[in-house]
């Protein structure tokens, strides 16, 4: 595990909390291969043990909402194509696989030396090194442009520049026209209070990018479609203790989300 420097470290947060989920009776998710994986890595995961209840609840909310889009897309689109941007050792396509998905995982070099330890790549699994800013990464998935496609960025865009998500997006439509991304995001208030995470804050790396709503992506492009937003705090209210009131509170009812984009062909 020392492999993982800057913002990579951060993919043991969602592995840590979807296997302290899978431990509870009332868990929102099962995700077992998760306790496979600290098995055989042995993580250190001391520096968040402490404060991570309330991300554990928001990560098995986002797992579930997740699971379930990238499960109606794919009956749908049973032989479509998933890429997974900024995968680290996520485990969906083991909850999700049709038999027929061509599934890529993309990470860093760092990331694919662990992912080699706990996963065997097939070749319906494949793992692709690169960084996301690098679209050389295009090139590999463009073989597959005639497919039905389904981009995911889970715990992965908060961390990039506005700038820089709006060139990911925008790269994505132009390549993949009549594709769809499934995108979690944090509010423009979350995304300056790093030092307010319970979890993020216990790590050297900074949210940078933050946005209302899914909707307002639409004026980024004229060929992007907002089809739908799910909001963490709307869900599993006692699981939430006293957060559950921020439903309440639009701003903060919107603070943590996922969305569904479409891109016109
Ligand atoms: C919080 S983790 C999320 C991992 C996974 N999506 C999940 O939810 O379990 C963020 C991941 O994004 C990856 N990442 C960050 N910047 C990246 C970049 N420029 N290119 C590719 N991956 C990147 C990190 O290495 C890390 O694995």
């Amino acid at each position: 595990m020392e492999t993982l420097n800057g913002v990579s470290q951060t993919l043991l947060i969602p592995l840590y909390a979807r296997f302290l989920e899978t431990q509870r009776d009332d868990a929102i998710i099962r995700d077992e291969k998760s306790r496979e994986i600290i098995d055989q890595l042995n993580p250190d995961f001391s520096q968040f043990s402490k404060t991570i209840w309330s991300t554990q609840v928001g990560i098995a909310i986002r797992t579930e909402i997740l699971d379930r889009e990238t499960s109606n897309f794919l009956k749908q689109n049973p032989t479509g194509v998933v890429v997974n941007l900024g995968a680290g050792l996520c485990t969906r396509f083991f909850r999700v696989d049709n038999g027929f998905v061509k599934w890529f995982e993309l990470d860093l070099e760092p990331v694919k030396q662990l992912w080699g330890k706990v996963f065997t790549e097939t070749e319906c699994h494949r793992y692709l090194v690169y960084s996301l800013l690098d679209f050389s990464w295009i090139d590999e998935i463009k073989p597959f442009a005639a497919s039905p496609i389904l981009f995911i960025a889970e715990g992965l865009l908060f961390y990039f520049e506005e700038s820089e998500v709006k060139e990911i997006i925008t790269t994505i439509k132009n390549n993949f026209p009549g594709s769809e991304m499934l995108i979690e995001a944090i509010g423009p208030s979350q995304a300056k209070n790093t030092q307010k995470h319970p979890v993020v804050s216990k790590t050297d790396v900074f949210f940078k990018w933050g946005i209302k709503t899914g909707k307002d992506l639409e004026q980024w492009d004229k060929d992007i479609k907002f089809i739908n937003e799910w909001y963490y705090y709307d869900k599993y209210g006692s699981r939430w203790r006293w957060y559950r009131f921020y439903r309440y509170i639009p701003s903060l009812r919107k603070g943590y989300k996922i969305f569904h984009i479409k891109f016109n062909k």
